[in-house]
């Protein structure tokens, strides 16, 4: 059985997707971790009855501090991949050198790659629009594409194409995971 973690840092609706969808019969989620303490995912996670791990970035002095003190914990987990579900951390090299991950992004990469990519891509003029999963690399958003899925947010407004987005991503982030272990 292939062992990941999943790490969030608000509301966790993709990491409660995957759990619910894939552990443990297909993958076993061996912990969650998050960075912020306050993150509403933490109680899902718990009422999942899967291991939480608090890890605020806030008490390290560094971005390479925290990264460290992440890549100890994830190693310690023995993982075959580590999944970045609303993971809202730029990573240094310390982790992406060293951690094979995977993340979601709410846009059609390589379009609005970085910070408020939602609310950019609605308030772009492209009519077409989606969301990808990608490996991890130290390019931010930039690592091979795993999958994509988009739609025409022609005439929706906000809240719909939210809506719409969070849809697409709970259809694709778990066979994402299962196609970046080679489990189909
Ligand atoms: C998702 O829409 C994800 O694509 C986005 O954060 C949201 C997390 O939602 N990630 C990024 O913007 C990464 N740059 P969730 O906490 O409900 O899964």
């Amino acid at each position: 059985m292939k062992r990941v973690v999943i790490l969030f840092s608000k509301e966790g609706s993709n990491m409660e997707n995957i759990i619910k969808k894939l552990h443990p019969h297909k993958i076993f989620v061996v912990a969650v971790i998050t960075n912020n303490p306050k993150a509403r995912g933490i109680a899902k996670a718990k009422a999942l009855g899967i291991n939480t791990v608090i890890l605020n970035h806030k008490e390290f002095d560094s971005r390479e501090k925290f990264d460290e003190k992440l890549v100890e914990i994830i190693t310690g987990f023995d993982v075959d991949l580590t999944i970045l579900a609303g993971f809202m951390r730029i990573l240094t090299p310390i982790f992406t050198s060293r951690i094979k991950a995977i993340n979601i992004h709410p846009s059609l990469l390589p379009a609005f790659k970085g910070a408020n990519a939602l609310k950019r891509s609605y308030e772009s003029d492209q009519a077409k629009v989606g969301v990808s999963t990608h490996f991890v690399t130290d390019e931010l958003d930039g690592g091979k594409i795993i999958m994509q899925k988009s739609f025409d947010k022609s005439g929706m407004s906000f809240e719909e194409f939210e809506k719409k987005i969070h849809e697409c991503e709970h259809e694709i982030y778990p066979l994402s995971v299962l196609k970046a272990l080679d489990l189909e």
